[in-house]
């Protein structure tokens, strides 16, 4: 299964592409993004999500950005124009880090490249925001191939929210594993859980895993333990959208109850992400600044109101699913296995 997720469309002058994932499994369409703000709504929208996702659409936003200044503009001003373009994409959403680092590894583009013009700046910038897109799809092929064999004949696998080629340049991180293990020709069941409040489970990680085939069951979030206690789940697998030098590990919120789960059920837990997806800036999970959303995402259903008008709410998109809950983390580089400061460094440094 090919996902084209995000692609840039055209030469300097063009536009990125992305599939509208609100409308998924209704609707594919693509969005043509043309403009910066556009895209900081997309991102914002979840129009286009998943960590690494996110950074390759951050890429593609700071081009369109610098398309607002002319090619033949002075170099100055296109760099500050870069760094006020940095600034507003970084304010769409503040979780998953792939998008600040996406940024960073731009921002060091522009410093070292030399460019003697704007146009040439705007080159080197395009090339570097694909080669973000395509490295993606090449760990996330990594990631599966270290992480096919944790999947045993016959095992039943959770996993929550949507890890999958749509959340990534192509393929995904714990969808990477469950693809590989069957194009492997191993059988197993994959359990994935709605994912509440906008069922990103529900709408598109069962539409990828039918698609390639793989025997999937949807579950309400609050079905997991009753699973796990019928001994029908041997292994869960789920992304990350920020880890912390000590593995800490932010994902979508109800990561962290699993995790826990499985601990009472002696079942292995599983991230899967790449290299990016780790900020070693930070010593412990403590420190990830976890994304609130609008409340009207828990009050009401498909449009339709199912809380009274005016309750509080609270609606953070992510928590935060400490390290000694994590039998591994699956990365391109090969398995941390148990992950904590020194096997995270010793595998990423
Ligand atoms: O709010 P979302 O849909 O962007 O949240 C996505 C997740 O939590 C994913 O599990 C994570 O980004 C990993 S994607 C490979």
């Amino acid at each position: 299964l090919n996902i084209e997720t995000i692609k840039w469309a055209g030469d300097l002058g063009g536009c990125a592409e992305l599939i509208d994932q609100t409308l998924l499994p209704g609707e594919f369409k693509i969005l043509q993004v043309r403009d910066v703000k556009t895209m900081w709504e997309a991102i914002k929208k979840l129009q286009v999500r998943g960590a690494p996702a996110i950074g390759i659409a951050a890429g593609f936003g700071l081009i369109l950005g610098l398309q607002e200044i002319a090619d033949d503009a002075p170099l100055e001003g296109a760099r500050e124009k870069l760094k006020e373009v940095g600034a507003y994409l970084s304010s769409s959403r503040p979780t998953a880090v792939n998008l600040f680092w996406a940024l960073e590894r731009l921002q060091k583009t522009a410093q070292n490249c030399k460019a003697t013009n704007t146009r040439e700046l705007k080159e080197k910038l395009l090339a570097e925001a694909q080669v973000i897109r395509d490295e993606d799809a090449a760990m996330c092929r990594a990631i599966g191939e270290h992480g096919a064999p944790l999947i045993g004949e016959n095992a039943g696998v959770l996993t929550h929210c949507n890890a999958g080629g749509l959340a990534t340049a192509d393929y995904g991180t714990a969808l990477a594993v469950m693809f590989r293990a069957h194009e492997q020709g191993r059988k197993f069941s994959v359990y994935a859980d709605e994912t509440r409040p906008l069922l990103q489970g529900a709408r598109l990680t069962t539409w990828e895993l039918m698609q390639a085939g793989i025997d999937t069951t949807l579950i309400c979030d609050n079905m997991a333990g009753h699973l796990m206690s019928q001994g029908k789940i041997n292994l869960i697998i789920t992304g990350a959208d920020r880890i912390a030098a000590n593995g800490d590990t932010a994902n979508k919120i109800g990561t962290y109850s699993l995790a826990v789960l499985a601990k009472a059920h002696d079942i292995p837990f599983y991230i899967a992400a790449p290299s990016s997806t780790f900020d070693l800036s930070i010593p412990d999970g403590s420190h990830i600044p976890i994304e609130q959303r609008n409340p009207e995402e828990v009050t009401s259903f498909g449009n339709k109101p199912t809380a009274p008008e005016n309750v509080k709410v609270y609606n953070p998109a992510f928590d935060v699913t400490p390290h000694h809950l994590i039998t591994a983390i699956i990365t391109e580089h090969g398995v941390i296995s148990p992950p904590n400061l020194n096997t995270i460094r010793r595998m990423l440094l």
